[in-house]
């Protein structure tokens, strides 16, 4: 069986829908990714036993999205050296707001990469991902190339 490249981390099934960007994307490109949810508040034992089992696995990244007070992506990069990327999630009483500080404001040694609020941070988060697998693979790095290629041939044809 082949090992999955990139962990996908959710604090609830309610940020699936959100995360759902980042999962598309992984798909288009035929990467191979584990999605779960898991809290850090609600399931932290749970999380760790996952995060240190997808390390032995040979993941190569986490993109982990949650919101409010948002302390997955942090949480997950105290149990690992990978790369953790972080989705802030749209919050309904603070717009996502306090799910982005919540991500970003790390202490300082252990970091998490903070993308944007909602589905255009999930998406730029896995594009992110796959650029860090492409450093070891030469298929991703054309197939990003492509992404790139074709996203420009879309807004060229735009006539207004
Ligand atoms: C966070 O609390 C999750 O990441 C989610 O965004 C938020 C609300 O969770 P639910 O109450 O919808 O399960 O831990």
């Amino acid at each position: 069986m082949k090992k999955p490249d990139i962990a996908i981390v959710m604090g609830s099934v309610s940020d699936l829908e959100t995360m759902k960007a980042s999962i598309d994307i992984l798909k288009s490109f035929n990467v191979l990714f584990v999605a779960k949810v898991l809290s850090a508040h609600r399931t932290p034992k749970e999380l760790e036993a996952f995060v240190v089992g997808m390390e032995k696995v040979g993941v190569k990244a986490f993109i982990a999205g949650a919101g409010g007070a948002a302390a997955l992506p942090g949480v997950i990069a105290s149990f690992t050296t990978l790369p953790v990327l972080g989705v802030p999630i749209e919050t309904k009483s603070l717009k996502g707001l306090d799910s982005l500080l919540s991500i970003v404001q790390m202490p300082a040694g252990i970091p998490v990469a903070t993308f944007g609020i909602g589905s255009s941070g999930a998406k730029n988060a896995a594009l992110f991902a796959l650029s860090l697998i492409a450093l070891d693979s030469k298929d991703t790095f054309s197939k990003i190339k492509k992404f790139r290629a074709k996203q420009a041939a879309a807004i060229k044809k735009i006539k207004i």
